[in-house]
């Protein structure tokens, strides 16, 4: 029997209530297919951690971190505390140091979900996004001069590498070929604007692009592939993005399929290497922590992100239909869906639809 040893960081505000609720999943589907189980060991690594120890994790975070199979994030960020303090005191260096090199968001529109795109259905809106996890734009080479003075200024630099770009290229026409609807890879660029790193990346699109003859591709400048998820976002099928482009895609691409309720993200390192992260996109929702109305749906569909990537791809498919059956029933969903149950019943409820599709 297959064991697997899952790390919880639940973060703070509603991290905890649907990573409480993505963990009741994993036990329920575990326990029904009999054979793989898991264990769970959590850590209180968070923005309330900061407030008492000075540091978002304990300085071997990462050697504890190392031997697990995957890891399972709710959200970091507390008022007060600085939101680069949470993301380069924790996720950035989970992300870096794990080489999860690869962010892959689904834009797929969840049957019973209405779209905010007029006439979109499920048919037109079932994409992945695949983002550059590890370089790019988000670096931290650069620096602050003359600060308080009317020279004030600030440099951020790029980082594109051979090898960085190579494997993120490779992981999405990969995709394409294996789980592909049209066999296509769109890459975003700004080969215009950004006269050094973007031709780089262009380049490398077209070298990559070479080693799978059977895929389609095209490049588009970020602006227009933005205007692109909104008009016709039926022509999608994998889009392959720099660090910073990819993560303003993956929010639109959210947006249009249901928002941030539902939107899940996976941190992948695919040699396996590391372990993997899985997150919900959305934050610690200060707003609405501690009143137990925060969708769990998010959360539980990274459960079936992480499923998938242990190889338990029967499981995964599982935990998406008992979600498209809640959601279409209409019954048991949280305020930002329309409804009025809580966090523990939109998690229970998803129990009950394993256990009737598969018990
Ligand atoms: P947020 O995602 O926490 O909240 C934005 C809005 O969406 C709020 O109105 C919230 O109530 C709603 N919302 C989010 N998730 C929801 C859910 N599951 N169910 C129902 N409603 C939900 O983003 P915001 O407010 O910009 O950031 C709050 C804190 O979270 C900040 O400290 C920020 O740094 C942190 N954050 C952390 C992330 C992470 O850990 N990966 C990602 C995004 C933000
Ligand atoms: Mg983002």
């Amino acid at each position: 029997m297959e064991k697997y040893s899952i790390a919880l960081l639940p973060g703070d505000g509603i991290g905890v209530d649907v990573v409480r609720e993505g963990r009741k999943v994993l036990e329920t589907i575990s326990n029904i297919h009999g054979g793989y189980s898991f264990s769970f060991t959590e850590f209180d690594w968070s923005c309330e951690y900061y407030a008492k120890h000075g540091k978002m994790m304990p300085d071997d975070g990462l050697e504890i971190l190392k031997n697990f199979d995957s890891i399972f994030l709710g959200a970091v960020g507390y008022p007060g505390v600085p939101d680069h303090v949470s993301l380069w005191g924790l996720l950035l260096p989970i992300r870096r140091q794990f080489e999860q090199y690869i962010n892959l968001r689904p834009v797929k529109l969840l049957k019973g979900i209405q779209s905010p795109l007029a006439g979109k259905t499920s048919k037109d809106l079932d994409f992945i996004v695949i983002r550059e996890n590890n370089e790019g734009e988000y670096s931290s080479i650069g620096g602050r001069m003359y600060e308080g003075t009317d020279m004030d200024m600030a440099i951020q630099n790029s980082v594109f590498t051979r090898k960085g770009v190579e494997r993120v290229l490779r992981y999405a026409f990969n995709v394409a070929q294996k789980q592909g609807k049209r066999g296509h890879v769109t890459a975003a660029t700004k080969s215009n604007g950004i006269n050094h790193t973007m031709p780089f990346w262009d380049e490398y699109v077209e070298k990559i692009s070479h080693e799978y003859p059977g895929i389609s591709h095209d490049t588009v400048h970020i602006d227009a592939l933005a205007a692109f998820f909104v008009s016709k976002p039926e022509t999608m099928d994998v889009v392959v993005a720099s660090n910073l482009f990819g993560d303003i895609l993956t929010d639109l691409g959210a947006a249009i399929v249901g928002g941030l309720g539902i939107a899940p993200s996976a941190n992948i390192n695919p040699e396996k290497k590391y372990p993997s992260m899985f997150e919900p996109v959305h934050g610690s929702a200060p707003d609405i922590a501690g009143k137990g109305i925060a969708n769990p749906l998010a959360s539980i569909w990274c459960t079936s992100m992480m499923l998938d990537h242990l190889g338990q791809p029967e499981s995964a498919k599982a935990i998406i239909d008992a979600m498209e059956d809640v959601l279409q029933e209409k019954e048991v969903l949280t305020p930002d869906l329309g409804g009025h149950s809580t966090t523990e019943q939109v998690g229970d409820y998803i129990c009950e639809k394993l256990r009737a599709r598969l018990g």
